[in-house]
């Protein structure tokens, strides 16, 4: 893609608004912008960057045999009457009204609406385990919206939901969403943490939240280093893990995703029942099981960044290699970026070339900031011996080598990462 043709609305000032380094950067390298508090445009690099992250949710969701459908941001109030919700939940839960006043809610999340499917639907032991899911729009009327992406007022979740038979068959489910779930956050590049929300039950837990570790995280956790035991802070007395005595160690994180064994709350709620095996009716057990998109992509630039800007792990960059033609005014300068841009596209790299007539350091500090992987420079000082430069965004390490060993290369550190395996 050129750089010309984006909106990217890069920005020199520290926005006043912005209290955390992620929503900071993600407002100066132009990926969003907010409407109202809590709610935000994403821009086209924002927007690739959101997309990079559900691609990875749905195929290890699909992998795990999740199947993908959508369900309605709108929903009526007579389905959280039957929970008790539209009485119990509060001041978060936008409501509102139709013409013919009927009542509404703008959905904070969807267990009432699947809940409400899946009775009319399934009738047998037959047709369970269901595991069912959905990236979309979630709306919670927060208080204190901050920190741009990571709480929102609306924002993008990844939510599902496992209907089974019984207990065991529902812990199943349970545990093939939390191995998705580690498979989600290795490939997102991120350094992870699951912790378990209620601490001190031997022999595993049935909620867990997945923590993004980050210095400047909300959350405290604190992991054993001995036996990988891990809890939230709140959930854990002294310093010793109640597992295997080993030493406790506190870290700060952040809450991207969480799976939560439901039981029949629900199911029992809303009469979702099911004929089983001796043809009496019996109760839908329930897990869900969310990632919340947009603060998954902030959490990954809590965890990487440095002064100058952001430092995307490859799989969610919004592009892969970001070249720059340093003097666009040269005909040699041009014609080399032109072909090192041309091969690398068509070598199926999302490659963004820096078009732009700005000075050379207007495009090197755009880039910093965006922070896009690979930079490839191409100057007329290095053409002159046929050389061009790689500069690794992590570490500012530049490699001088000709064109067609860049293309080597960055094909070489590209292209891994691109092709999931299929194991
Ligand atoms: N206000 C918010 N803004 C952005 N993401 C959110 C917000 N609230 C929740 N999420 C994301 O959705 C995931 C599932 O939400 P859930 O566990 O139901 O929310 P909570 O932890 O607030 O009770 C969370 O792990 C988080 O990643
Ligand atoms: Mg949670
Ligand atoms: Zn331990």
């Amino acid at each position: 893609m050129r750089y010309s043709k984006l909106l990217i609305p890069t920005l020199r000032e520290e926005p006043v608004e912005a209290e955390v380094v992620s929503h900071r950067l993600m407002i100066r390298a132009g990926m969003i912008r907010k409407v109202a508090a809590g709610i935000y445009t994403y821009l086209p690099l924002g927007l690739r960057v959101i997309r990079k992250v559900e691609q990875i949710v749905r195929e290890e969701m699909n992998r795990a045999g999740a199947q993908e459908l959508l369900m309605p941001m709108v929903q009526p109030a007579e389905l959280w009457q039957e929970t008790g919700r539209w009485g119990e939940y509060g001041k978060e839960l936008l409501r509102l009204k139709d013409r013919g006043e009927r009542e509404f809610c703008l959905g904070p999340t969807h267990e009432e609406v699947i809940t409400d499917l899946i009775r009319g639907e399934i009738k047998s032991y037959r047709n369970l385990p269901q595991i069912l899911y959905q990236i979309q729009t979630k709306f919670r009327d927060e208080i204190r919206p901050r920190f741009g992406l990571m709480r929102g007022r609306e924002f993008l979740m990844k939510d599902a939901y496992s209907f089974d038979r019984d207990e065991q068959a529902a812990k199943a489910s349970y545990d093939k969403m939390s191995k998705a779930y580690h498979r989600i956050f290795e490939r997102c590049g991120l350094k992870f943490q699951p912790v378990e929300a209620e601490s001190g039950v031997i022999g595993g837990t049935y909620s867990q939240e997945f923590m993004v570790l980050a210095e400047t995280g909300e959350d405290s956790l604190v992991a054993c280093d001995s036996c990988g035991f891990a809890a939230n802070v709140e959930k854990t007395q002294g310093k010793t893990c109640p597992r295997c005595r080993g030493r406790l160690i506190t870290h700060r994180g952040i809450e991207v995703g969480h799976v939560f064994m439901l039981g029949t709350k629900y199911s029992e709620a809303m009469k979702a029942t099911f004929l089983d095996h001796n043809g009496k009716e019996a109760l839908s057990v329930m897990g869900c099981y969310g990632i919340g998109i947009g603060r998954t992509a902030a959490a990954a630039i809590e965890q990487n960044h440095d002064t100058k800007g952001i430092i995307w792990p490859l799989p969610l960059a919004p592009y892969q290699a970001h070249l720059i033609p340093v003097n666009e005014q040269s005909e040699r300068v041009m014609i080399t970026s032109e072909l090192i841009y041309g091969t690398l596209s068509n070598l199926g790299m999302e490659v963004l070339i820096d078009d732009r007539s700005e000075r050379p350091g207007v495009k090197f500090n755009d880039a910093d900031l965006i922070g896009i992987p690979y930079q490839i420079l191409v100057g007329e000082k290095n053409l002159a011996d046929g050389r061009v430069e790689l500069k690794e965004r992590r570490t500012g390490k530049i490699t001088k080598v000709t064109t067609e060993e860049v293309i080597d290369l960055v094909k070489k550190l590209v292209l891994p990462d691109a092709r999931p395996d299929e194991s």
